[in-house]
């Protein structure tokens, strides 16, 4: 009996792995509010994004593929990591094409760079490293102590993405291919993000407008700067452009850290001044902007007299 068991369960695997059917049931789809909900739960979830497959042929040959790293994706990780299956576009972060693999550690998102390297072994050391790398969020506070950029680097060379994350277009759609970029880069180079919206230092340190902009990415390199300006923000381009492409471009200077208070306060008074003449554009009440001016005045005023008389208790 055992031996007709034994037998029955080598023929029906000798036979799964001889043809190139598998089971469409073997991973799950999940949906969009779902996989919304999951990473603002910080879970740990592998997502192959695909549509049908006549519009799709990349998206039939690879599904077999993803359905045997799943496998062993759960066995491997205890069934920490989830895979599921996404038949949209995920645009916030990125997915604008099929198919498409993106591991979501917490929220950090990762894009599978080897489109023609989809095997599980591939895929399952990307995990592996993906989980691994950091991805940090540096701030006004914490961004010259980490990087050391001011002074020759002492921490190693630095990639980092400055993005305006009040604009939905801006900061997620670019987390994949720079995630993946770290994940390729671990222990050899520090890829970090900054969040513009809440770091006016660093926005004025780095000539960074802080409603209009965007993204930057700005490679540190010992005490030289590098702006990557290509439209091409690929894990592929990144990479090629931090190991050797940067130093066939222009060598920027490093702007010296701002003193922290002054740029604090300067942008304070860039942020009542665009309030005060929003007003006076938007309404009639040409009185109260103009009591705005005169507050604005008062407050200049008395912020001269501060300084000086910071200095002279300097003196
Ligand atoms: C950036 O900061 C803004 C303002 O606090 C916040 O609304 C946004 O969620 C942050 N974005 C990211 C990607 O952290």
């Amino acid at each position: 009996m055992k031996f007709i068991i034994c037998f029955i369960v080598t023929f029906l695997s000798v036979f799964n792995g001889g043809t190139s059917e598998f089971d469409p049931n073997a991973v799950s789809h999940t949906t969009k509010a779902e996989l919304l909900s999951m990473i603002e739960e910080e879970k740990e979830v592998l997502v192959y994004f695909y549509t049908n497959f006549e519009d799709c042929l990349q998206c039939k040959e690879k599904m077999p593929q993803f359905h045997e790293t799943a496998v062993y994706l759960e066995k491997l990780e205890e069934g920490k990591v989830k895979s599921y299956k996404l038949a949209i576009k995920f645009p916030e972060y990125g997915v604008n094409s099929f198919p498409q693999l993106i591991f979501f550690h917490g929220k950090i998102p990762f894009r599978y760079d080897k489109p023609d390297e989809f095997t599980p072994d591939n895929i399952l050391d990307w995990v592996e490293e993906a989980k691994q790398t950091p991805l940090p969020e540096l701030s006004d506070e914490t961004f010259e102590h980490l990087t050391q950029a001011s002074t020759g680097a002492t921490t190693g060379d630095w990639l980092i993405m400055f993005a305006n994350g009040q604009r939905p277009e801006c900061m997620k759609p670019n987390l994949p291919d720079l995630a993946t970029t770290a994940a390729r880069l671990r222990r050899r180079k520090n890829v970090a993000i900054v969040n513009t919206s809440v770091c006016p230092v660093i926005g004025k340190r780095f000539e960074i407008h802080p409603q209009n902009h965007c993204v930057k990415l700005l490679f540190f390199h010992r005490t030289e700067m590098y702006h990557y300006d290509k439209t091409d923000r690929s894990s592929a381009a990144l990479l090629k452009y931090v190991l050797q492409d940067y130093s066939k471009d222009e060598v920027l200077k490093i702007p010296p850290p701002l003193d922290h208070k002054n740029a604090e306060l300067e942008s304070m008074i860039a942020a009542l001044k665009a309030h005060f003449l929003e007003h006076a554009n938007m309404s009639q009440l040409t009185f109260f902007s103009g009591v705005g001016f005169g507050l604005l005045g008062v407050f200049a005023a008395l912020l001269f007299i501060l300084r000086r008389y910071r200095k002279k208790k300097l003196l």
